[in-house]
């Protein structure tokens, strides 16, 4: 959802820019553009489409100077042009901003900057910002931008240069998301940690209503009212490694394969003489007794983990769940109170619609615990109570190892329930940890095994078409499967509880309709293999995820992915890891690009 960097220091800022918008350009890749101070000139480079674009020019004409910023785009205001792509410029063309967010009264300062005769050339709703700093400064740019602030509805995180002030950036930020990388004698203002890496792992974290006066040797952070604000500093612990591809052809290979890692992580520290470790909860035994209902709002890939988390937490603590996808939760008055734990998944922790579903759960008075993998973002400040999976950096717009991870933590979750609710007994809720613990070593196995895969992608070489069919909790692995194939391959998917099927869907199969089955053992495998029959008597060609030492289901199915067994409610992580690997090769060789697919971005901070 557009990625802004800023550079302030002694190389030369288009390197740094360049290296930094790399490394955001999974939140956009619409157009990219950079300004940049030298000599008493302010430089503006912007290119339609992909960095390469912008790298070309760069290549072409460079830019030499020492403070910059830059900017990846995800449209949302104006169509993807030269005219659209940030940095935007005021009327005297000495201020430069980019900006990530919406601004929603934009139409209402258009107007009135037209009206007071300004000349504004995009159709961004972000040039307004621009041209405002331009009508409040006088001579001093934070006060300016502060001024500004005040006028703006809606989300942004913002990076200002001016002219009259070439050893200084100014960023501020609500309800996106801005960090700072504090370097020694260079600061790198940016949307996310992966952008500074290469330069440092000490990071200010700017929250909502704050502003950075940012030069190579100092950061002072403001509130709105330019009080000075103590800066909250964070170290991060992971490398750049951890954020480059590390000899994989891509972020989502890499990310797939690095799931064992996150799962070890995630379940660390959890287990302490029979006892669930989750202080992160911050609930009294008591409190856990009193939760009447559980309700789970996450969006995409999150929300399918949410349904999984539905059918562990019902069957281990006998809660009843409710799982919604956020933008729904908020509008359709939830019955939500004092007795409902809500829980927010979301990886990033910047999406809009979850971060606003939150506030409204808060309002009613209900708990919330956010399960995210970003430290220190949005949702951890919104919630209640934060539990974190260790998944690492994820640079694929397609969740992968974030999706195992949040199960992973719903697992332990769901545990912790169970045990502070009396529904499992300390044996039972220590063997389901012990067989939790192995997930990784499973995972590990699956990864090493699965030859068949690339022929099985050859099933969908002229495929526009396709079905994901589960049962139990077999459903939210078909929907994660269906929704790994539709965003990075762009073959329309459908998941349907396989029992669904024969109620509507069934219409569509032909023998040109692949149908991926989760057939897994379970207690409705048999009605699994009926479903299958059905479909495969309609001419369809099957790929069935079942367990190993299940040779039957040979006789049902054109390809079988095996994993290893496991009890049937742990079986989500397993069976949905040769689903994105089937993805990833379809996608591959129908020639997409799997880390950055069409009209999508990473994190979604617009409703
Ligand atoms: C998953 O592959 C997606 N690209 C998307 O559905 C994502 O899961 C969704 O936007 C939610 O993101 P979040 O977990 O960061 O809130």
């Amino acid at each position: 959802m557009c990625g802004i960097v800023g550079y302030i220091g002694p190389r030369q800022a288009s390197d740094v820019l360049l290296s930094g918008l790399a490394r955001l350009e999974y939140r956009g890749y619409d157009s990219a553009g950079v300004a940049i101070i030298d000599a008493g000139e302010l430089t503006t480079t912007r290119r339609v489409g992909k960095l390469v674009n912008l790298q070309n020019a760069l290549g072409t004409s460079p830019v030499a100077g020492n403070v910059g910023i830059g900017h990846t785009r995800w449209a949302t205001h104006g169509k993807p042009s030269e005219e659209n792509a940030h940095p935007h410029r005021d009327c005297t063309e000495r201020i430069a901003i980019v900006h990530n967010g919406i601004i929603e009264n934009y139409v209402e300062l258009r107007e009135e900057l037209r009206a007071t005769g300004h000349m504004i050339r995009s159709e961004t709703d972000t040039e307004m910002v621009a041209h405002l700093i331009e009508s409040y400064y006088e001579g001093d740019l934070k006060v300016a931008v502060a001024k500004s602030l005040k006028r703006l509805e809606g989300a942004y995180a913002l990076g200002v240069v001016h002219l009259d002030h070439p050893d200084v950036i100014v960023a501020a930020r609500k309800d996106s998301p801005l960090i700072i990388g504090a370097g020694d004698g260079e600061n790198i203002v940016a949307s996310d940690i992966p952008a500074v890496l290469e330069f440092t792992r000490e990071v200010v974290v700017l929250h909502d209503g704050e502003i950075a006066v940012v030069t190579a040797d100092s950061v002072d952070v403001f509130d709105l009212a330019l009080r000075p604000v103590v800066p909250e500093m964070l170290h991060v612990e992971w490398d750049l490694d951890a954020a480059e591809k590390g000899g994989f052809e891509d972020f989502m290979l890499k990310e797939i394969f690095e799931q064992p890692k996150a799962l070890r992580e995630t379940l660390r520290g959890r287990m302490n003489d029979g006892e669930i470790q989750l202080s992160e909860l911050a609930m009294t035994a008591e409190e856990i007794a009193g939760i009447a209902r559980v309700f789970v709002i996450a969006c995409g890939t999150s929300l399918h983990a949410g349904f999984v988390a539905k059918s562990l937490i019902e069957q281990w603590a006998r809660i009843p769940v409710e799982v919604l996808c956020s933008s729904e939760f908020r509008y359709n008055d939830p019955i939500v109170d004092d007795e409902t734990l809500v829980v927010a998944i979301t990886q990033s922790g910047e999406t809009a619609d979850t971060l606003a579903g939150v506030r409204e759960a808060r309002l009613r008075g209900a708990k919330v615990i956010a399960i995210t993998n970003v430290v220190g973002s949005r949702v951890t400040r919104e919630s209640d109570g934060v539990i974190y999976t260790h998944a690492g950096p994820e640079i694929g717009v397609a969740a992968t190892k974030t999706f195992t991870a949040q199960i992973a933590a719903l697992n332990v979750l769901g545990l912790k329930l169970a045990q502070a609710k009396g529904t499992l007994g300390s044996e039972r809720v220590q063997s389901i940890f012990d067989e939790l613990s192995t997930l990784p070593d499973v995972v590990e196995a699956i990864l090493g095994s699965l030859e068949e895969l690339q022929e099985c992608a050859e099933l969908f070489a002229d495929a526009t078409s396709s079905l994901f069919l589960g049962r139990g909790v077999g459903v939210p692995v078909a929907m994660e499967g269906a929704l790994k194939l539709k965003e990075i391959s762009y073959i329309h998917a459908e998941a349907y509880p396989a029992g669904e099927m024969k109620h509507g869907p069934i219409a569509l199969i032909t023998d040109q309709v692949p149908v991926v089955v989760v057939a897994t053992q379970g207690h409705t495998y048999e009605k699994v293999v009926s479903n299958i029959q059905e479909v495969r008597a309609r001419g369809a060609q099957v790929i069935a995820v079942a367990t190993s030492g299940d040779d039957d289901i040979r006789n049902h199915a054109e390809f079988v992915l095996h994993i290893p067994q496991t009890s049937e409610a742990l079986s989500a992580i397993p069976a949905t890891v040769p689903l994105q690997l089937l993805s990833y090769y379809v996608a591959k060789r129908r020639g997409c690009n799997v880390d950055q697919p069409r009209n999508l971005a990473k994190s979604v901070t617009v409703e």
